[in-house]
């Protein structure tokens, strides 16, 4: 399996047998994304919320690709209304797809679309498939319940943002990683605007100095997991 890594939250995973999932696909009006939408392709798009830093190239790229929408159920709602396909989930549930299980996690954040419909819940997400757990935390601030789902599931990867000002800073990321005990933390969220510039080598640096390893990945690299 493999992830590739944008910047800001827009990931894709490629499952060992190909099936493509994108997370949070900005990629067009993303100013530190090299990649843009035309580049990729999906066969399932999984959105944290609605914001448009997340959405972004989502409906494009599902257009070209007859990709399927993973998402809360108002967000999901929204995309079925405009014709495409979707797969209604919500906070606390999973659900088992062709590459895996998703489930859907709390978060603390806002959640409208760009034409300011509301987007439900702000979710976070944990994918298991082909043998790894991920959980990709979506915006949010730092919350306790991280704990239970640390001691719920053994994540291998945790995709975290870091950019401070939208969501958690450096600092509260740091407890966030000491909460869930991931074996390799992944920092995201940050340097896209002057807003939220944050260092990713300081985050290294603090997690070491407390013994969990972080991996920073320059946007655009994609790696092996
Ligand atoms: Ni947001
Ligand atoms: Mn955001």
């Amino acid at each position: 399996m493999r992830l590739r890594y944008f910047s800001h939250s827009a990931c894709q995973i490629t499952t060992d047998d190909n099936i493509k999932i994108l997370i949070d696909p900005f990629l067009d009006n993303n100013p530190t994304s090299p990649v843009k939408s035309k580049d990729v392709d999906a066969d399932f798009i999984i959105l944290s919320h609605a914001h448009g830093d997340h959405t972004g190239d989502s409906e494009s790229i599902a257009k070209r690709c007859g990709s399927t929408f993973i998402c809360v159920n108002e967000l999901a709602n929204y995309y079925a209304e405009k014709g495409f396909e979707v797969h209604n989930m919500h906070i606390g549930g999973s659900h088992k797809f062709s590459f895996g299980k998703v489930k859907f996690t709390i978060a603390h954040h806002g959640s409208v679309t760009n034409d300011s419909v509301y987007g439900g819940e702000p979710a976070g997400i944990i994918i298991n498939s082909c043998g790894k757990t991920i959980y990709h935390t979506g915006d949010t601030g730092l919350f306790l319940d991280m704990k239970l789902i640390g001691e719920m599931n053994k994540i291998d990867y945790m995709l975290l943002p870091i950019g401070d000002n939208f969501t958690m800073g450096i600092d509260d990321a740091i407890k966030a990683v000491e909460f869930v005990k991931p074996s390799i933390a992944i920092p995201i969220h940050y340097n896209t605007f002057p807003v939220i510039e944050a260092n990713p080598e300081e985050f290294r640096e603090k997690a070491a100095k407390i013994g969990f390893k972080v991996r920073v990945l320059e946007f655009g690299e994609e790696i092996e997991l």
